[in-house]
């Protein structure tokens, strides 16, 4: 299938800038394209998605691998309006939440498998922080799995972690347990627009073999900056009443000048005060 082995390879080459040999007898193609071509979609059609099609794409999430068998992540669909629009106050910076015809968030619960070993009269010497990491990957995969079975059937998502700056609110009015936390929301529905590749780091940079290879990193993230800034340009500069005005705008300097404000300090107070412990 040229076609798509073509596709395949313009999808890489705007991702990371080279290109990658894709043989073209290989079965599941089309799969690998939608994967290769992902983009998160936050402009949606005034159309909704129909509660089955919801529910098949919750099975294919939970389908997902589990660490140990463990099962550690839920979602909760957010339905009601009235819940969706206080979510959506919080949040008024991104207009997406309000707008898109489905709200779900993903959560990591480490709740389940303690009350298991209490129901069959085990100790559970592992309350520590191994409990919350394990909770946090499966969510985490039940998460990507969940919008590549969207983007399968022409669905577009976008993960949502800012809920996370108002988690304990949230967390309040989703009615989470104790050790049940959310590790992102998710914005679903039809895309309005067809939406752009995002440009990665150079597989250089962050693909290694044998040992980790940090090699010439400052280098490598500058040529990241101009590749990205050929074809997705950043549209403003963050904060440039603090920072200045920079003649040249990458990602780096974006990347730097965000992460130069405190975000979410006390989410591991949130954390701790949800019954994990971190140590
Ligand atoms: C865990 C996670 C959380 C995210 N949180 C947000 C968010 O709060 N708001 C938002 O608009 N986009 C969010 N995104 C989307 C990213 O900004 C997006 O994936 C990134 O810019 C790369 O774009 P691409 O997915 O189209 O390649 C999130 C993505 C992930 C994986």
């Amino acid at each position: 299938m040229p076609d798509l082995t073509q596709s395949i390879q313009a999808a890489f080459s705007e991702r990371f800038g080279e290109r990658i040999a894709v043989d073209p007898a290989l079965p599941g193609l089309d799969e690998l394209h939608r994967i290769a071509a992902h983009r998160v979609h936050r402009r949606y059609l005034a159309r909704d998605v129909s509660p089955d099609l919801l529910r098949l794409l919750c099975a294919c999430a939970m389908s997902a691998p589990s660490k140990s068998d463990l099962q550690q992540a839920d979602i909760l669909i957010v339905r009601e309006k009235a819940r969706r629009d206080a979510i959506a106050d919080l949040l008024p910076e991104m207009p997406w939440l309000r707008d898109a015809p489905v709200f779900l968030v993903f959560l990591a619960n480490g709740s389940r498998l303690p009350q298991v070993s209490q129901w069959r009269g085990k100790p559970f010497p592992n309350d520590h922080l191994d409990l919350l990491f394990n909770a946090v990957v499966d969510a985490s995969l039940v998460l990507a799995t969940f919008m590549r079975a969207a983007e399968a059937v022409g669905l577009g998502c976008c993960p949502i972690s800012v809920i996370r700056d108002h988690a304990r609110v949230i967390s309040d009015m989703l009615a989470l347990p104790d050790k049940v936390i959310p590790v992102a929301g998710m914005c679903l529905g039809w895309p309005a627009e067809a939406g752009a590749i995002t440009p990665r780091l150079s597989l250089g940079t962050t693909l290694h073999e044998e040992r980790f290879e940090d090699g010439d990193l400052a280098q490598q993230i500058d040529a990241y900056d101009r590749r990205r800034a050929r074809s997705r340009p950043y549209r403003n500069q963050r904060d440039p009443a603090r920072f200045g005005v920079a003649s040249f705008y990458g990602w780096s300097e974006d990347k730097a000048r965000q992460y130069a404000v405190p975000l979410r300090a006390d989410f591991g107070a949130f954390v701790r005060a949800k019954g994990f412990r971190l140590d």
